[in-house]
């Protein structure tokens, strides 16, 4: 078990989250309900953008990859930290125009980009495409032809890493739906074939080697094969491609035995593989771009949930159930994701019952956690799920018509609402 820096218990025994007591939380505002501290996602671009400036001069952009949670304040946030945003659908992209944010400082990714969504992108002038085929290739081509316009693109490839992550979230080995392999020459094809649409300009290449990675090795053996293929690129054709963008993945503190590498130390690492292959290869360190997400907001969030029944199953297990569960949280479901859990209401209390977190869906995959260590809970209690702010509304559903969450952020000491929790009539607006 561990808390985040920001919570302590309090004289009443209940967990506060940057300052504020998760109980009086879940009173106020209802549960099940998301909770984030906003001076921990600005902290976290704040450490990114300061070590893209010490370790490129300033030459190169953190791009927050929006899956993780995008809503218009995560993206009204990243506007001011001066990130960009990384959107893979028409709706990100939507949430972000809907703030004003400098379409600019967009990077439209994806496999799978419909007509319509790289029209919305061509027309609002979206700072870069990054290309995943030669279909798509083509598809922004003509729209940007038809609206006589050049449009700015990276190539997806695939380096071939193997990141050691689960296999679920691993998208970067050859095996893979997203983007071309750099291996066997299929991606040199397809860049060849590229260079001939005269309504884009590809600026360089992009690779992603898969998410929640606790290892330096794979992004720094990524960067160098990354490199050595635009100097190859580059030599091929007699082009300069001048930008690289290395994606995201790194990894969060879950629970007690994660050990992630401070994320300036990453960069710091792949700065100097950066460097010493641009040496080596006589090229111009080029525009480095990076897209975390899980470490911008995973750790500044929290969930908070309302106990119901205790069901002690003699010699078999005890399930504690909760007001939310798989609807508002599918990881556990998904891939065995790992989390803290708290009786939040008596923190104070020593863990030691175990306990089954049991999401309220019919269907027995709906857990949060298979025996962890809590308090003893009574029905009312608060429960807290630590580090919930990556992948968990973005990943929310209305499986058993549930609504979703509410959610709130936490700014000097207040608590202001950013979604507003689901109603009925939400569920039912598009029913006809
Ligand atoms: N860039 C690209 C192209 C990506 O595909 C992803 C994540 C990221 C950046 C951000 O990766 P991060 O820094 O957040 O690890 N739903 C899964 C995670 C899927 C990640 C997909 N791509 C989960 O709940 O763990």
């Amino acid at each position: 078990m561990h808390l985040e820096s920001d919570m302590r218990v309090n004289s009443k025994g209940h967990l506060t989250v940057a300052g504020l007591d998760t109980v009086e939380l879940a009173k106020t505002f209802g549960t099940p309900l998301y909770v984030m501290d906003e001076a921990v996602v600005r902290e976290n671009c704040r450490l990114y953008k300061n070590a893209v400036d010490q370790n490129y001069n300033g030459h190169g952009m953190v791009f927050y990859a929006s899956k993780a949670l995008c809503i218009k304040e995560m993206c009204r946030i990243i506007e001011s930290e001066g990130l960009g945003l990384d959107v893979v659908s028409g709706g990100e992209l939507y949430t972000a125009i809907s703030i004003g944010f400098p379409m600019d400082r967009i990077m439209f990714h994806g496999n799978f980009k419909t007509e319509a969504e790289i029209e919305m992108g061509v027309v609002n002038d979206v700072g870069r495409f990054v290309i995943d085929n030669l279909y798509e290739a083509e598809l922004i081509n003509t729209i940007a032809k038809k609206y006589g316009k050049t449009v700015k693109a990276l190539l997806r490839v695939s380096p071939g890493t193997d990141a050691h992550t689960h296999e679920f979230i691993m998208t970067g080995q050859i095996d893979s739906k997203f983007g071309t392999p750099i291996e066997g020459g299929a991606a040199e094809e397809l860049i060849g074939k590229i260079l001939e649409l005269k309504n884009i300009n590809l600026a360089g290449l992009h690779c992603h080697i898969g998410s929640q990675i606790f290892e330096l090795e794979p992004f720094n053996y990524t960067a160098r094969v990354m490199l050595n293929f635009m100097a190859d690129i580059d030599e091929k054709f007699s082009i300069k491609m001048t930008e690289l963008d290395l994606g995201g993945g790194f990894g969060i503190r879950y629970i007690e035995d994660h050990d992630p590498i401070p994320y300036e130390k990453y960069m710091e690492s792949i700065a100097d593989t950066v460097d010493s292959v641009c040496k080596e290869r006589n090229l111009d360190r080029p525009y480095i771009m990076m897209e975390p997400g899980r470490s911008i907001v995973g750790s500044a969030g929290l969930t908070l949930y309302t106990v119901g029944s205790i069901k002690e199953i003699k010699d078999v297990r005890n399930y504690v159930a909760i007001d939310g569960g798989l609807p508002d949280n599918p990881r556990y479901a998904l891939y065995g994701a790992q989390y803290d859990v708290l009786v939040a209401s008596k923190a104070n209390k020593r863990p030691d019952f175990t306990a089954t977190i049991a999401g309220r869906c019919c269907e027995s995959g709906d857990l949060i956690q298979e025996n962890v260590s809590i308090a003893k809970p009574e029905p009312g209690d608060t429960v807290a799920v630590l580090d919930t702010g990556a992948y968990n509304y973005s990943m929310a559903s209305n499986y058993n018509r549930v609504p979703r969450p509410a959610m709130v952020f936490i700014r000097n000491g207040q608590a202001r609402l950013v979604l507003n929790r689901e109603s009925y009539d939400d569920m039912l607006k598009n029913d006809l």
